[in-house]
């Protein structure tokens, strides 16, 4: 049921039921600022054991979250009011939550047997994943040949967004499971330098161009893709022979045809599915290609898991309500500027970036459902890289800076690769960073600490305010047991589902993007005005100087 099928009267108990909720998070929030974590542990042995969960493989401490019991159970309530458990069947069995686009989204569909789509729909992803399960077999068996008749060994996916963030991260997520046959590539900026240098060290010959393009309509995709296909035609390949170098993944078939593309190499995508929520379609064929079709099937499962974890646990013991509801506390009540995700993972090195795109393109929304501007913060700025690297570039403003920024760490007990010393030192860096935005150190512990080194008064006097940490600063931490295709899986479908949550608590829609057809429609005015004197004499002030100085000062020639 969405919110526009409850009738009035529920809806009225509904508003005012999360109006009262929400007035009394303002409240509890107000009264935090006295609140010590670490002092909470001390009045609560249990508060670890109670403040975590496991689920699917994952182990999820948020004990160190800026929470008490009063605001753990209130932020439950406020899911209950906002009829979060109908909400979930609602995204899993197909109603359509993208209400400004009259669809569903159904990416869950595709890990779960087609659950919520209709019998056709069902069929059509079938028939899709059992194309797919033919590239990649023609593909790893040799059997599918170049036009010189070499296997292919290079895969380059030229997208972008959710066309290139997300089987790029998959890819690198599981290194340890490539096969040795594929290497796979992604360009994705329209930047000639990403085009020029991954195909540099190619040759036409045995790569393999993977056009990803749900839209089939992205100026960067098809500008990269054209560049592709004249690198292949300058090789000595013919217009015959690009159909044993070009695949298409897309909703548009018509398009990809016209670019040249044989139609038994279109792999197609559904309107169903976002673009950010798109590596478990036909999107992630670069993840089959580059370890196998039963290791993508794999990540499906563990996905399946999340989503059956997601649909079926009690909202307190549920893993991505309860991320969610924390990314709710600090965003809106707890004033929070930013969040952080560092993987102690370099393998996940690139799963804040996917995150960026998940989490900022979801929910970084100004109007309700219903179209009313919101008087409330909804998703702020998330970034990240992986650790232990930050700790050595932006731990110190996490650390001493006026701000708190709520961290998500991820790690595994287990590597890939048989170094206990070297996972010893990475756990340990870990949990040092999430117990010392804890504990901090005060003036007191830092002046006594620097008696114990020998400083002398004057130096104390003068250095320890410098050193001290402040400390009471909230992270969670998220423990895999080890980064296999289903954890990945599992971990991938955790943040979707949370940024869903609240989108859910925010009653904005997570599933629509429409703040970027403004750039798009501007870039082709733009790029119309550096040719016509006359187009750029319209643009305003900035932007007229600033083509003007580019066509004064550029070598390359107009
Ligand atoms: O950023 C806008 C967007 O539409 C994303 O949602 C999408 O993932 C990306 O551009 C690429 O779109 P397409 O897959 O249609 O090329």
């Amino acid at each position: 049921m969405t919110i526009a099928m409850m009738s009035q009267h529920e809806e009225d108990d509904t508003t005012r039921d999360k109006q009262k909720i929400w007035q009394e998070l303002q409240q509890l929030a107000s009264e935090f600022a006295t609140f010590s974590l670490a002092a909470s542990f001390k009045e609560n042995p249990q508060r670890a054991r109670q403040l975590s969960l496991q689920s699917c493989g994952l182990f999820f401490d948020y004990s160190k979250s800026l929470v008490n019991e009063d605001v753990m159970q209130t932020l439950v309530e406020l899911a209950e009011a906002c009829h979060l458990p109908k909400r979930i069947e609602a995204l899993l069995y197909g109603e359509k939550v993208n209400a400004t686009e009259n669809r569903p989204a159904l990416h869950t569909a595709l890990r779960n047997n087609g659950l919520g789509l209709s019998e056709l729909d069902r069929q059509k992803v079938d028939n899709m994943f059992a194309q797919m399960e033919r590239i990649v077999t023609a593909v790893l068996s040799k059997e599918w040949r170049g036009y010189s008749g070499l296997p292919i060994t290079d895969v380059v996916n030229i997208g972008i967004g959710g066309s290139d963030l997300g089987p790029f991260m998959a890819c690198r997520a599981l290194q340890p499971y490539v096969n040795n046959q594929i290497k796979t590539h992604f360009i994705s900026n329209v930047d000639a330098a990403h085009v020029c240098q991954i195909l540099k060290h190619l040759h036409p010959s045995n790569t393999l161009i993977i056009v990803s393009s749900k839209s089939f309509g992205t100026l960067e995709t098809l500008t990269n893709a054209q560049v592709a296909k004249d690198w292949c035609l300058r090789f000595g390949m013919k217009e015959s022979d690009l159909a044993k170098h070009f695949i298409a993944v897309t909703s548009n078939v018509n398009k990809a045809v016209e670019f040249g593309i044989n139609k038994e190499n279109i792999l197609p995508m559904w309107d169903w599915v976002g673009g950010r929520y798109s590596l478990w379609s036909a999107i992630g064929l670069p993840i089959a290609l580059n370890t196998s079709m039963e290791t993508f099937k794999r990540l499906l499962q563990g996905a399946s898991e999340m989503d059956q974890h997601f649909l079926n646990a009690p909202l307190d013991k549920n893993m991505p309500v309860i991320h969610g509801l924390l990314a709710v506390w600090y965003r809106t009540f707890m004033d929070e500027q930013a969040q952080l995700i560092i993987p102690y993972e370099h393998n996940l090195r690139k799963f804040p970036a996917f995150l960026q795109q998940l989490e900022m393109e979801s929910n970084g929304k100004s109007v309700d459902q219903q179209g009313n501007s919101l008087d409330f913060h909804t998703m702020g700025v998330l970034f990240g890289e992986a650790g232990t690297n930050t700790q050595h570039s932006f731990h110190q403003c996490l650390h001493q800076g006026t701000k708190f920024f709520p961290v998500d760490f991820i790690i595994s007990t287990n590597d890939s690769y048989g170094m206990k010393d070297q996972h010893d030192l990475l756990f340990a860096n870990c949990l040092s960073q999430s117990k010392a935005l804890m504990m901090g150190k005060d003036l007191q512990e830092v002046s006594e600490e620097m008696r114990q080194q020998g400083y002398d008064e004057k130096e104390i006097e003068r250095l320890a305010p410098h050193k001290v940490i402040p400390g009471n600063r909230p992270s969670t931490t998220l423990v895999l047991d080890k980064l296999t295709p289903e954890r990945l899986g599992a971990l991938t479908a955790l943040y979707e589902h949370k940024v869903y949550v609240q989108s859910v608590i925010w009653d904005i829609n997570a599933f629509d993007q429409w703040g970027v057809e403004l750039g798009k429609t501007m870039s082709s005015e733009i790029l119309e005005a550096i040719q016509d004197e006359e187009k750029r004499q319209q643009q305003d002030q900035s932007t007229n100087m600033l083509l003007n100085y580019y066509l004064e000062n550029t070598n390359l020639s107009h």
